[in-house]
Order: C-alpha cells, then sequence, then structure tokens
C-alpha cells in the first residue's frame, strides 16, 4: 500500500514539489501513486505570482491593484486536477519572497525607495488575494482545499516586523484573513501557518497573538504546524502543541514535514525510521483520540536530495522517506507501519 491509501482512513498525505518534477514522467507517476496532496515549493508564492514588468511598467495603473500572472502555477493545478490530486496554496502573505517593490510608492525598485501608505497597500493585499482566490476557484475549481493565508507572523519578540507591519501595521493579519474569508468560495479552509510550533513560548504566542482574533472573528479554519523536526526535538513538546492546537474549533496540518539528519548511514537511518515512526503514532493517536482534527500531513519534499534543508543548513541532509534515487527508505516503511497499528 502506498501512503495516501495506508492514511486514506486518518488524513491526506502531501509533498511539496519544485517546478522541475512537472516535467518529469516517472517522478510524477510516484506522487499520483504515494500522495493525495500536493504544495508548491515556491511557484505560489507572491514573488512568482506578482507580475513584476507589468507593474513597474505602468505603477499608476496597477498602484492598487497589482498585476499578477498565473503562468507558473497553471501547469501544478492541470496535473492535479488530472491526477485528482489536492492543493495547498502556499502562501498569499509572508515576510519572505515577496518583493520589496510589491511595498514601495509606484512599485519603484530601489533598496531605498519610500514605502507605500497603509491604506495603499491594504488595497494591494485586497486586490492580490481577490485577483489569486478568484482565479484558482474560477479556472481550477475543487483543487485547492488549504490555503496559508499568512505564513510565519510570529517571532519571540511578538508579531514580526516586516514591510507587512511597516505599511499595513500590526493589524495585517487579521486584514489578509478578512480578504480571504471575503474572497473566498468555501472550497479551501484558511490556515494560518508557522514553524517551531512545538515550542511552549511558540505555541502560545501564536494562539495569543493570530488565532484567537482570528477566531473571535470567525476568520480562520485551520492551523498548519510546519514541522521541520531534528533528530533532537522534543517530541513530547511536539505532542502538547498537537493537542494544543487540536482543542481549539480548528483544522490542523502538518504542512512542511522533514527531520533534519547529516548521516546516511545504516543506524542513522535506522533511528530516522524510529522518529518517523513515534512522530506518526502520535499524529494516528490524536486523530483516534479526537484530539486533533488532523487533516493532512504534507512532507516538504519528495526525495532527500531535493531538501531545501541542505543549502538552508550548508550540510548534507537526509530528512525525507526516499533516498536520491527516490527509493523509499527505511523511514518510508516505518510511516506506512503506523498506520497498521
Ligand atoms: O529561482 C532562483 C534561481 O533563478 C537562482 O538561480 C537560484 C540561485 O540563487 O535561486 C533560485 O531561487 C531559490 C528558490 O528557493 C527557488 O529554488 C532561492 O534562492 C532560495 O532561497 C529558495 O529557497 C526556498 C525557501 O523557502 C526560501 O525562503 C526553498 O526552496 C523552499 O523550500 C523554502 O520553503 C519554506 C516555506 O515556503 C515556508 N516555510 C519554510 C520553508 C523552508 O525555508
Amino acid at each position: 500500500m502506498s501512503l495516501k491509501e495506508s492514511y486514506q482512513f486518518c488524513f491526506k498525505m502531501g509533498a511539496a514539489i519544485p517546478r522541475h518534477v512537472l516535467k518529469d514522467e516517472p517522478v510524477l507517476r510516484h506522487i499520483a501513486q504515494e500522495y493525495d496532496s500536493i504544495t508548491c515549493e515556491n511557484d505560489m508564492k507572491p514573488e512568482n505570482l506578482l507580475d513584476a514588468e507589468a507593474n513597474r511598467k505602468e505603477p499608476e495603473r496597477y498602484d492598487r491593484s497589482p498585476a499578477v500572472t498565473f503562468e507558473k502555477i497553471d501547469p501544478y493545478m492541470e496535473y492535479a486536477k488530472k491526477n485528482g490530486i489536492g492543493m495547498r496554496g502556499h502562501t498569499l502573505v509572508w515576510h519572505n519572497q515577496t518583493p520589496r517593490w510589491f511595498f514601495a510608492k509606484d512599485y519603484r525598485n530601489e533598496e531605498d525607495a519610500p514605502l507605500a501608505d497603509r491604506e495603499t497597500m491594504l488595497a494591494r493585499m485586497e486586490s492580490y488575494i481577490r485577483t489569486v482566490m478568484t482565479y484558482v476557484q474560477q479556472k481550477w475549481p475543487g483543487v485547492i482545499y488549504a490555503w496559508d493565508v499568512v505564513n510565519e507572523a510570529v517571532v519571540e519578540e511578538g508579531l514580526r516586523e516586516s514591510f507587512w507591519t511597516g505599511t499595513v501595521g500590526q493589524d495585517f493579519v487579521l486584514q489578509a484573513f478578512r480578504f480571504a474569508r471575503k474572497y473566498s468560495d468555501g472550497s479551501a479552509a484558511l490556515f494560518y501557518n508557522d514553524y517551531d510550533t512545538f515550542l511552549p513560548w511558540k505555541r502560545e504566542a501564536i494562539y495569543d497573538l493570530i488565532l484567537r482574533p482570528l477566531l473571535e472573528e470567525g476568520l480562520v479554519d485551520g492551523m498548519g504546524m510546519q514541522t521541520h523536526l531534528t533528530m533532537e526535538t522534543d517530541l513530547d513538546e511536539y505532542e502538547k502543541s498537537l493537542r494544543y492546537y487540536g482543542a481549539l474549533p480548528l483544522q490542523v496540518q502538518i504542512t512542511e514535514l522533514d527531520i533534519h539528519n547529516t548521516d546516511p548511514s545504516e543506524e542513522s537511518m535506522e533511528r530516522l525510521a524510529q522518529r518517523y515512526e513515534s512522530l506518526f503514532d502520535q499524529l494516528v493517536k490524536a486523530r483516534k483520540d479526537k484530539a486533533a482534527d488532523l487533516t493532512g500531513v504534507t512532507f516538504w519534499g519528495l526525495q532527500d536530495d531535493m531538501s531545501w534543508l541542505t543549502a538552508f543548513r550548508k550540510e548534507r541532509s537526509y530528512p525525507l522517506l526516499f533516498d536520491g534515487q527516490l527509493k523509499p527508505k527505511k523511514a518510508y516503511y516505518a510511516v506506512l507501519g503506523a498506520a497498521e497499528k
């Protein structure tokens, strides 16, 4: 049985995919066999949807309604539709991979260009969210089942300072979800997504700063726990966070799962398998205990040699269920086994 077949009683199984796999038939067959969800690793982020050329060529025309191009995401949507695979929309509002010119007066590209005012940026935010959501709802109905409306807005100091807080202000998260709720046709659940959610301070800060205000206005449907783990991550704290968010009237999804591991030896890959098994034991138990409305688990990558971690950590990482030749590792069988218990 494949990952999606083994877990169809529980939750969707997904993977984040880069653009180049869309040209690789054997990999596309592998994806359709193992997963019932995909996420664009990068191509659905603002830097890849905002039409830089059009906006900067005619800033007056697009000042409050930025031009958007969908050429990069259509091939993913077509593949997903054809294969009956769902998609997570990642991500509408983020401090990263959103070009600075998008926040500048007249979309000017100089590093020190003056920023647009709150009213202009609210108009741009609303227009961007409306344009993107309406496009996928009309051209690709039923494909996107979840949106990461806002990504990674919480740091130890509180709300992360970004061009969003510097232009719209401290209420940019609330505004983004109000627009997403306004333009959603109800086919996709609206998520807040963040990393390190297993840290006690962060799980509470996310609730206080983000989820509680959104829940008070009925604007949020789910919490995305990215789940970028290491071999040392405290899984007891992880389980506490899973059940903390599970106790809220929200879906929970694991949105970017990987477990950083720098040692490809037999023994190390056995330990990686054990950690994946422990994690999936928690996930399945939380689902069976109805301690969390867990509706999806997405791996952040298909195979070890495609993982973002190697570049990010500046050391080779072996974090996923499949090796560099897309061969199943011990961790793959451990995850399958956790479904059988
Ligand atoms: O597209 C350019 C290419 O033209 C250029 O030649 C190349 C070399 O500079 O860079 C390419 O862009 C890279 C992009 O991935 C596409 O491959 C960027 O440098 C690189 O920084 C970017 O990394 C992505 C990272 O987000 C950026 O923040 C990773 O692939 C992606 O896996 C990662 O994903 C994020 C989630 O969206 C949010 N949660 C954390 C997660 C890991 O950082």
